[in-house]
């Protein structure tokens, strides 16, 4: 297959950065409010669960368990982007401990963690998703044909039969952040 835009695999994966996207443009806003010291309606943990079943479980495990696998098995000399990305993923994760760490934001110190942390893993976000987009994305759909297309999307169905209903969660949450 020639181009990311025919390729329903990375299509799917798209959509998931879209959701990301816009949730880090909410989070940059609680985020302020946290910083301004403002009375949120809702508890940090909800942002750190979100993180970690949309994001993390979800997304991450789509990518690296179908995606990378498939990148892996047919191009062995490219497969270290891959694992590159994978890198990245466990970095964020060190990012999201400190965040699950101090949001109960029981003291100034707590509070600097969060934020330190937030700062850190929505930059490296941007950065990986920018870079999975720009790069990897296209160099994969290029080695995806269109039975493997299939094959994959089937794969995405057996990790995450509940997929659907997993997207539409994760739009409804991030709809509901503060818009400012
Ligand atoms: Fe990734
Ligand atoms: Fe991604």
């Amino acid at each position: 297959m020639a181009n990311a835009e025919t390729c329903k695999t990375i299509d799917c994966l798209r959509q998931d950065h879209a959701i990301i996207g816009r949730f880090l443009g909410r989070f940059k806003i609680v985020c302020q409010k946290v910083e301004n010291l403002e009375e949120l309606d809702f508890s940090l943990i909800r942002i750190v669960t979100f993180v970690d079943d949309f994001i993390e479980t979800f997304h991450h495990a789509r990518e690296e368990k179908v995606l990378f696998d498939h990148l892996e098995r047919k191009n062995r000399q490219a497969a270290y982007l891959g694992r590159r990305l994978t890198h990245d993923h466990m970095d964020g994760r060190h990012h999201l401990e400190g965040m699950r760490k101090s949001a109960a934001i029981r003291s100034r110190e707590e509070r600097a963690s969060f934020l330190w942390n937030a700062v850190g893993y929505a930059g490296l976000s941007r950065d990986h998703m920018s870079y999975e987009e720009r790069e990897l994305y296209p160099h994969v759909a290029s080695l995806i044909t269109q039975e493997d297309d299939e094959v994959l999307m089937a794969k995405f169905g057996i990790l995450f039969p509940d997929s659907a209903q997993r997207i539409a969660a994760a739009e409804e949450f991030v709809n509901n952040l503060p818009a400012r």
